[in-house]
Order: C-alpha cells, then structure tokens, then sequence
C-alpha cells in the first residue's frame, strides 16, 4: 500500500464543512478520516473510539480547516505584462479604446505567440506558486492570448505541466473565442468558424481542456458567435462557460445558462430578470471584484436580485495581465464583501461548494463531507470571517490534496 492509499486521521479541527444549506456549518473538535485520498467519515472527537496505534495522524490544534479553496476563473498563463497600458489608462484613456487600438488582450496575445513553451511555464509558475499559498487547491487557467492554434495549444500545455508540478487541480479551458487576432481583422464570422472546426476539435482530441469560454462582448464577439461557440463546444463533448455583461447587457448570460453553462461570469450589467434565468438552470454566477476594481467600474452586480432569485454565487481572481493582475484570492475575497456587500459566509462559498461547482465539480470537490476528495486549507484564524478581513495577510499554515500535503511542492 502506497503512502497515497494510506489511511490518515486529520484529529482537532474546528471544520466550515462548506456543504452549502447551512452556510459556514461549523464543527468544533472534529476528526476527519481520510482513505486513499477520500472523505472517509467526520466524528466529533469525544466520540472517536480507539485509533490503530499505525494510523498517521495530522494533529490540528483546534485550527479552522476548509475545503482547499477554489479559484474557479483565472488567466493565469500568459507572456510579458502590460504595465505601461495600466499607466496609460491611468492617463485618460479607456480599456475599450486601448483595445481597439490593438493594445489589450492583443498585446498580450503579442507577448504570449513570442514565448517559447518552456518561457511561458516559468513566468507562470511563479504566478501560480504565489497564488496557490493562500490555501488554494485547484485552480481553474484559461488559454486566449494565443488565438492561432500552436500558441493556444502551447497555453494549454503549459498549464498541465503546471499540474504536473506544483500538485495543484488544474482545470484547464479553452478560450479561443477571446478576441478577434490580427490575422481576421474584419473577419470575425471567419475566425468563430476556425475555433468551432479546428480549435476546439484539436483541443479535444489531444485532451488539453474539459471546458470551451468565450467573450461576449462589443469589444469581442457577438451573441450569435458566442452561441456558436459554445455549441461546438457542447457538441465536443466539453462543458461551458461565457465571459458576459462585463461591459454592457447583451442578454449572454441568460442564453448561456439556457445552454446549460456551468457559470456566466463577470455580469456587472446582468439584469435582474436573468438572475432568474441562472437559478433556474443551476448556472453559477461568478463575480470577479478584481476586474471591477482595476478597470474603476462603477456599475455593481445585481447581488440583491442574485440573492433573491437564489442563484449560487462564486468568486475568483480573474487573474491577468490586463483587467486583474491580481494573485490573491483572499484578497478578492476581501473585495467582494467591501465592493460587493457580499458577506464572508458568502464569499467562503464562493471560494468552495458554489466554485466546485462552477467548474463541474461539485461531486467530488468544494465541502467537507464522505466521498468528497481530501483537499483541504488549515488556516491560523479563529473565524472564517478573519480569511477575508485583513487585506494583504495570509493565515494559511498547510495544505492537502488528496489528503497529501502539497506545501512543500509549492513553498
Ligand atoms: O476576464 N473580459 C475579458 N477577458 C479578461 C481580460 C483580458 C485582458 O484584458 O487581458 C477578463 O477580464
Ligand atoms: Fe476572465
């Protein structure tokens, strides 16, 4: 038997199982089995019984353990930054005039086609290791700044070698439909026609991605492109997701979430109608405070009308080099609640069960509960409120993966 298989004890956590009804759901004094890497049983600790004197045991203290936090939407992989763009902005011009200016995701996707593979792994895994300490075990990494087929794929490759070598889940997504690349100016219907009969196929078939996003958007694609896309996607047999109503309401979410996305993200100019529509179909919303505050929008999501229609609401980085250069989840944690009004509780989630399952995943990933995978963040906090209150501070001590530390492979 494999240290893998192994059965371990994680004894005297106080535990947010996460599960979702009960909010928080916290449970004081309580031991976790762990067998070959799965949720065995949760007791509370008076009620333990004898241990077989061989069963490791990882000894908790009383600290707060969570599921290990999901960052359910970033962009993580990408060559060069666009700092002087940001310094421009800062100067007066907008992000959609930089962007049809050629300078944008353009930009990136400049730097990106010029980094060889092995160039692209390494600014990236410097990225992934500062985000990953903040009790992050899986993380969601888009391709996009590449948008002809080689630089995609190198993206994607990139990203599982990233897997490969910190420990870390990565789900990777194939965002070709991101922007219109120099190659098709003028000729966008032509470029949707390339991502649904080449990217996407070839994607699949060298088993680089399990979802397919595009960008909705006046500075992007349109619905009917969009639509087009994701049902390449659906018909490729991968699950999908959009980038919708960042900048202007052109009704994607809600056509999405009738196509049975797993999330719609950004929505800022999401009507309360389609909140609605998202409920209905179990679409997860996905807001990205980072971008909201980085590009000085003032137009809020609709969290009332989320809440009211009961839509399950997640939180991610957004992650990249234009709209979000942020490597801090806890810190868009800290965002959400203070830009957003979303409260901690809400954010948790956000970060766990509701991101799990913004990425399909809520079967085997995001609570604390038997048959759910071990991975998990312990944290030196005594509420779960304290993950997002100081900006800029990291509580996490350690991190599991199938009931494996990972610290070490990214400390
Ligand atoms: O999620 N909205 C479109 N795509 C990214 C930004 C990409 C960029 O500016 O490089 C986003 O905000
Ligand atoms: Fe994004």
């Amino acid at each position: 038997m494999t240290q893998a298989n192994a059965f371990k004890v994680f004894s005297d956590f106080r535990i947010a199982t996460c599960s979702g009804e009960q909010g928080y759901e916290l449970l004081e004094h309580h031991v976790i089995g762990v067998r070959s890497g799965v949720i065995e049983w949760i007791r509370d600790r008076a009620e333990l019984g004898e241990l077989d004197p061989e069963t490791e045991i990882i000894h908790g203290h009383g600290r707060l353990l969570t599921p290990g936090l999901i960052d359910c939407h970033t962009h993580l992989v990408y060559g060069g930054n666009r700092a002087g763009e940001w310094e421009s902005r800062l100067n007066g011009a907008s992000y959609e005039e930089i962007a049809r200016a050629g300078g944008g995701i353009l930009s990136s996707v400049r730097s990106t086609r010029a980094a060889s593979e092995d160039e692209l792994y390494a600014q990236s895994s410097r990225r992934l290791v500062e985000l990953a300490r903040e009790g992050i075990t899986t993380v969601e990494i888009k391709s996009g700044y590449g948008l002809d087929l080689d630089s995609e794929l190198k993206m994607l490759r990139v990203a599982r070698r990233l897997e490969e070598r910190f420990g870390i889940r990565i789900e990777r997504t194939l965002l070709a439909a991101h922007a219109v690349p120099p190659e098709y100016v003028g000729r966008s219907d032509d470029y949707i026609d390339w991502v649904c009969r080449e990217a996407i196929p070839t994607a699949v078939a060298e088993g680089l991605c399990s979802a397919v996003d595009a960008f909705c958007e006046t500075i992007a694609f349109s619905r009917q492109q969009t639509e087009r896309v994701l049902q390449a996607g659906i018909d490729a047999g991968l699950k999908i997701k959009v980038h919708a109503e960042q900048l202007s309401n052109q009704g994607m979410a809600a056509s999405a979430a009738r196509m049975g996305a797993m999330s719609v993200d950004h929505l800022e100019y999401l009507s309360a109608d389609d909140c609605k529509v998202l409920a209905e179909n179990n679409t997860v919303a996905v807001l990205l405070p980072g971008a909201f505050y980085c590009l000085r929008e003032t137009q809020l999501p609709p969290i009332t009308a989320l809440r009211e229609a009961n839509a399950k609401i997640a939180v991610a980085t957004d992650a990249n080099p234009g709209s979000s250069p942020m490597l801090s989840l806890l810190l868009a944690g800290n965002m959400a609640c203070n830009l957003f009004q979303l409260t901690p509780q809400e954010v948790l989630l956000g970060m766990t069960i509701n991101a799990a399952q913004a990425l399909g995943l809520a079967n085997e990933l995001g609570s604390i509960a038997p048959g759910k995978l071990a991975d998990f963040a312990v944290w030196d906090v005594e509420k779960p409120a304290e993950l997002f209150y100081t900006m800029g501070h990291n509580p996490c001590v350690m991190r599991f993966r199938g009931g494996e530390r990972i610290d070490e492979l990214v400390d």
